[in-house]
């Protein structure tokens, strides 16, 4: 009786050490990095104006190294000042302004227009839109892209938000955690990410029609019957997904001799990139979710129903429509989905 009273209380120590032991491995570093003496100390020794007008005028060699660099081997690059006035003052407002504009306008369109419902009826009949290996691939790029731009926005804005907020050792934690997340995962998106433009680039190759799609403002409004929302959002990430992940992989190996000018071109075109993605990757969420009845059971299921298809897709409805299943004969036994499945006409 007394052993197995005393073991319990015997292991709550033996854990708190553990814990504290770790804790106490984690946040030193964390500390000690985060020590603006210790910091200053090792960093910079006391950068003059004089100094400053020197690497500008480009008095010193090509790679910025000032002229005391035979003694305490200080490296200043003027164009890296630019690059930090352009991040702070031009990248980090623009993305607060496309992502929050973005919440704001959804917000606003879903209380004036509200959802866009089905114009009839349901049929009870489906058609096959996404086979499963669009649907898994969909969702694999949609979640590590979610990670992806919930870490980026960390490494951008955290430190106003959560240092304060959790203390410098949570945060200190929390952005290397995000940065390690962020590094690795972002070649991982990159590669799925180009496999499922691969496999969807004959769906959406642009036509004639889309023209009109245009014209009839995007088809969230009033009875527009030629619907191409997701060809514009595909050659979005085509062209500006493309540009993020080069960018980011010259951000991510740094290790090929690429100069700290084009590191610092690839943080601004990535930064500007994934801020206007993330913003529009919204747009999408909501169309894909609550802002159009019908068009998430198609990247669940795999099938729309008839109504769906006619209402967002009419010239895709024209060529699948014999292909239609009752809804008995779905749960009875899957049919296999067909190469037509999942145009965006
Ligand atoms: C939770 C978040 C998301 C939801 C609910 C969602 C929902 C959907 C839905 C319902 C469709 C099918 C539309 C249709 O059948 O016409 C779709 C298509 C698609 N989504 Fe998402 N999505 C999400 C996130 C993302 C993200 C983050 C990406 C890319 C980074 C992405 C890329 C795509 C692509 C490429 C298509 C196919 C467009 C086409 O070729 O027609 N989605 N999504």
């Amino acid at each position: 009786m007394f052993v197995s009273q005393a073991w319990p209380g015997l292991w709550r120590m033996v854990a708190l050490a553990l814990v504290l032991l770790v804790s106490l491995g984690v946040t030193q570093p964390v500390l000690a990095q985060a020590d603006p003496e210790r910091e200053a100390a090792t960093a910079v020794g006391g950068v003059s104006p004089d100094t400053w007008r020197q690497v500008r005028s480009g008095e010193t060699d090509a790679n910025y190294r000032d002229t005391r660099f035979d003694t305490n081997y200080n490296l200043i690059n003027a164009s890296g000042e630019a690059w930090r006035q352009l991040r702070n003052r031009w990248v980090s407002p623009f993305g607060l302004i496309a992502i929050g504009g973005m919440l704001a306008m959804i917000a606003v369109f879903y209380v004036i227009v509200g959802r866009k419902e089905l114009s009839a009826p349901r049929t009870g009949r489906k058609l096959p839109r996404w086979p499963l290996m669009v649907r898994s691939l969909h969702w694999t790029v949609a979640t590590l892209f979610i990670v992806l731009a919930l870490t980026g926005l960390n490494l951008l804005y955290g430190k106003f938000v959560f240092r304060p907020l959790l203390g410098d050792a949570v945060w200190g934690g929390m952005i290397s955690a995000s940065k390690i997340a962020h590094n690795y995962l972002g070649p991982l998106f990159g590669i799925l990410l180009i496999v499922l433009l691969a496999r969807l680039l004959k769906h959406n190759w642009p036509r004639k029609h889309d023209l009109e799609w245009f014209k009839k403002g995007g088809g969230m409004v009033g009875k527009a019957h030629v619907d191409a929302g997701e060809k514009l959002w595909f050659w979005l990430l085509a062209t500006v997904g493309l540009a993020v992940i080069i960018s980011g992989l010259v951000l991510d190996f740094p290790n090929y001799g690429q100069s700290r000018d084009t590191m610092q071109w690839a943080n601004i075109i990535h930064g500007i990139g994934a801020l206007g993605l993330t913003a529009v990757a919204l747009g999408h969420i909501y169309i894909g979710t609550i802002g159009s009845e019908g068009s998430l059971e198609g990247m669940t299921t795999g099938y729309v129903d008839e109504t769906w298809a006619k209402d967002h897709h009419n010239l895709w409805y024209e060529e699948v429509k014999d292909q239609a299943i009752g809804e008995e004969t779905l749960a009875s036994d899957e049919p296999t989905t067909d190469e037509t499945a999942g145009r965006s006409t």
